[in-house]
């Protein structure tokens, strides 16, 4: 076992792992981030999503001891002072059903926006092709993002 510190959601934190532990475990069963899902383990669904240094990481693809020292963002830190424009209107459009997927996609699509306000609707499609969504067909997803690219910021 070997001892890695983050800061995980702008808190400092500490936490022993071995060395083949996989990020997603680590955050969810030991430091208890459990929004990010595990939906195939390896790499294809998108479902594990995270900001790993203000980059969106797939976080199965990801040994824990690797991010020794870095800054990680999960859902549960977008939302810490309540929800976010986009996670809101994620929620008056309905844009998700069953929700294994929303974690993925809201970071993904944070990600989008915080880097291009105003996407068209193939930005969004393409910024979201890493991230499997089973029972929507996506339109509700991509309606909410766009719907929040047309406001002012
Ligand atoms: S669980 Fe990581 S990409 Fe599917
Ligand atoms: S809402 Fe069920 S997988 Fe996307």
């Amino acid at each position: 076992m070997r001892k890695i510190n983050l800061i995980l959601n702008g808190e400092k934190r500490s936490v022993y792992v071995e060395p083949n532990d996989l990020l997603l475990d680590v955050l969810r069963d030991k430091l208890g981030a459990k929004s990010p899902k595990c939906g195939c383990d390896r790499g294809d669904c998108g479902a594990c999503t995270i900001m790993l240094e203000g980059k969106s990481v797939r976080s199965c693809n990801i040994l824990a001891i690797e991010v020794d020292g870095q800054e990680i963002l999960t859902v549960e830190g977008l939302s810490r002072n309540g929800l976010t424009e986009l996670q809101n209107t994620f929620l008056q459009m309905n844009s998700f059903q069953c929700g294994f997927c929303a974690p993925g996609i809201t970071i993904a699509a944070t990600e989008l926006l915080d880097k291009n306000p105003h996407p068209t609707i193939e930005d969004i499609k393409e910024s979201l092709s890493g991230n499997l969504c089973r029972c929507t067909g996506y339109t509700p997803i991509v309606d909410a993002i766009f719907e929040v690219s047309k406001k002012d910021k």
